[in-house]
């Protein structure tokens, strides 16, 4: 068994930034889950297929070969044998990927692969049903969140940094309508573990909340 440590959180948390340094600085693999929901979403989008067609979703999912890769230490997503790394990253991929993340058998598709990243691998890895459902024994637990306005901010700025156009209050209303499905929805909701600890970031910098979680990891080493 290697050594796992769980984040979960709501959208813009800052979860993947931070999951990507401790990986960095213990050695660790990082395994962003997100990014696997969100090239099966790209996959939808390009099949025409809308969120709410379930049993199209469903039948689709089937075809969608998702594999993950690790080049210079970068997590690489390939669908059906194609890098879409450079693609997944809007926010239309995103909010389909909220939207159709709900579907049993992409969860249970998606958590299978998970599970067997972290089976004989030292991992850090991020979402929403982490310490819950697809790493329940993992030895450090985390539940990482920040005020709506401040998620929003920095979901803003990574996107101009990218050179994307965005708008702030769009951004906002998108974050709050995501966290809402993925809280409320039947299967795997985003929820706080009940051994996570709970880490909001609000006022704390990317440094300090790597720290914060290193020292949790020292706790229980
Ligand atoms: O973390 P992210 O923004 O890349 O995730 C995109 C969507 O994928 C998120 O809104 C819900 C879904 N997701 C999920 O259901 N379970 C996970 N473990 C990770 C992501």
């Amino acid at each position: 068994m290697g050594y796992n440590i769980a984040i979960d959180g709501p959208a813009g948390a800052g979860k993947s930034t931070v999951a990507k340094k401790i990986a960095e600085k213990k050695q660790f693999i990082y395994v962003d889950t997100g990014a696997m929901y969100r090239a099966m979403a790209l996959y939808f989008l390009k099949n025409g297929i809308r969120g709410e067609e379930e049993e199209k979703i469903s039948a689709t999912c089937k075809d969608a070969d998702i594999t993950i890769r690790y080049v210079d230490g970068e997590q690489v997503v390939f669908l059906n044998g194609e890098n879409v790394n450079g693609m997944i990253r809007t926010q239309e991929v995103g909010n389909m990927a909220s939207v159709t993340s709900p579907n049993p058998d992409v969860r249970k598709k998606l958590v299978e692969l998970q599970q067997q990243l972290a089976k004989n691998a030292d991992v850090v890895m991020d979402g929403r049903d982490i310490g819950t459902c697809v790493l329940p024994d993992a030895d450090v637990k985390v539940y990482l969140t920040a005020g709506s306005g401040v998620r929003a901010k920095r979901r803003y700025e990574e996107l101009l940094a990218k050179g994307m156009e965005c708008d702030l209050e769009q951004i906002e209303k998108e974050i709050i309508e995501r966290d809402e499905r993925d809280m409320n929805r039947e299967i795997s909701p985003l929820r706080q573990a009940d051994d996570a600890v709970l880490v909001d970031s609000s006022g704390m910098t990317i440094e300090e909340v790597v720290e914060k979680i290193i020292g949790l990891c020292d706790e229980t080493c």
